[in-house]
């Protein structure tokens, strides 16, 4: 068939965004405008200051999509849209302006779940690579602000071990998904954004504990395995697919950062810091970094090993478990250095192949909802003119 171009809209939480994906293997365009600026002085996102900017970046926002593909709205195939998980009055603005858009120019609509969206950018990066040939299933770590989810993931078409076939191109059509693990409570990059602003670091967490952590001593503080609850194979005597789970949980290790600030009398300096940054517009590493003792470095270096080898662990366990022979590993908190070179070095060490987007499409973004949304366009599988949007929206 020719090619399809598909405009991706996005709006699920801080990032509007919208891009033109070309056959779900070419990102044409991408434009992403992140609220970060609008939610910093809170030390989170405050759900209706993102939907007042997703109003009024979404028409600026496709626009520029469509110019830097060097399109126009009538020249596009299909319109796809994030439908949910996400905050409620976020997925609005995108839904709400997807359908107008496409009610208008006589174009279908495709709803595509998040998380599927995370999924699909690493599938958009491997054939951009030209790579085609990936071994299912893939066991897929999707890990974000919102999520920590793992998922066995196989085109619909594939068999459950299916190998690699030379020159088939089965990820051109549907995926499918089980859910095999998620977390208790809080994701791991909830926990990276509640610590940074427990130890007034800033806004959003990941980056800037990333970039604090390399000059920090990662052994420095040792966090006990009962502060991140290892809970897998929780119903082991009947070990199906259907009844194994590994479960992730970061609210212990959070409270763990508060009592080890408690104890070490870290509360006046962390204060001092909070008042410092607040006098700094748009506060950078250099600035954050001068004002941060050793202790504070070492614990953040500390934090961030700990999930790092928590989630790496565990998606290991389940890899050997479900004996799959991909991971993919995908979601903003994918985009840390530290995670992608330990998940490398051990997935090394068992002779699995495991992929990431480039980090760019690890975040939130709107060309992997456009890729997602091609196997959808394929089978025809449009929304509904009375589609909207589901803030629980599950998957698999
Ligand atoms: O996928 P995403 O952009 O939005 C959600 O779907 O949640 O992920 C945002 C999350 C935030 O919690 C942010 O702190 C985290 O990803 N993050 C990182 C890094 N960059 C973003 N976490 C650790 N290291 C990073 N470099
Ligand atoms: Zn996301």
């Amino acid at each position: 068939m020719a090619n399809a171009d598909i405009l991706g809209i996005e709006s699920s939480c801080d990032e509007t965004a919208a891009a033109v994906v070309r056959s779900g293997e070419q990102v044409v365009s991408n434009v992403v405008f992140s609220q970060i600026a609008t939610h910093q002085e809170y030390g989170g996102v405050v759900p209706e200051l993102a939907s007042r900017e997703h109003l009024r970046a979404i028409v600026p926002v496709v626009r520029q999509a469509l110019k830097q593909a060097g399109q126009c709205y009538e020249s596009i195939d299909a319109i796809a849209v994030t439908q949910g998980p996400g905050l409620a009055g976020a997925l609005l603005v995108g839904i709400s302006y997807a359908k107008a858009l496409a009610f208008a120019l006589q174009k279908p609509l495709i709803a595509v779940n998040h998380l599927e969206g995370h999924i699909h950018a690493v599938l958009l990066e491997e054939k951009q690579k030209g790579n085609r040939h990936i071994r299912v299933p893939v066991l897929a770590l999707v890990v974000s602000g919102g999520h920590t989810h793992l998922y066995l993931a196989r085109p619909l078409n594939a068999a459950a071990s299916e190998p690699p076939r030379a020159g088939s191109e089965q990820s051109q059509g549907a995926w499918i998904y089980h859910n095999v693990g998620h977390t208790r409570d809080d994701a791991a990059g909830e926990a990276f954004d509640k610590v940074a602003k427990l130890l007034a670091l800033g806004y959003p967490g990941g980056p800037i504990i990333e970039r604090l952590a390399e000059h920090g001593k990662p052994q420095a503080v040792k966090f006990l395995p009962a502060q991140i609850k290892h809970r897998d194979r929780k119903h082991k005597q009947n070990a199906t697919i259907q009844s194994l789970s590994f479960d992730f949980s970061y609210s212990g290790i959070k409270t763990a950062v508060l009592r080890y600030v408690e104890t070490h009398n870290m509360k006046a300096p962390i204060e001092g810091r909070r008042r410092q940054l607040a006098a700094v517009p748009n506060p950078g590493t250099q600035d954050v970094l001068s004002i941060c003792d050793q202790s504070t470095l070492d614990l953040v270096a500390s934090f961030q090993w700990a999930v790092v080898e928590d989630l790496v662990g565990k998606t290991l366990s389940a890899a050997r478990e479900y004996e799959v022979g991909t991971l993919f590993v995908t979601g903003g908190v994918a985009a840390n250095r530290q995670l992608r070179r330990r998940f490398e070095e051990q997935s090394r060490r068992e002779g699995l192949a495991v992929y990431f987007p480039s980090r760019v499409l690890s975040t939130d973004n709107a060309a992997m909802i456009a890729a997602a949304a091609y196997p959808k366009f394929l089978a025809k599988d449009f929304a509904a003119p009375q589609v909207s949007a589901e803030a629980s929206l599950r998957l698999g």
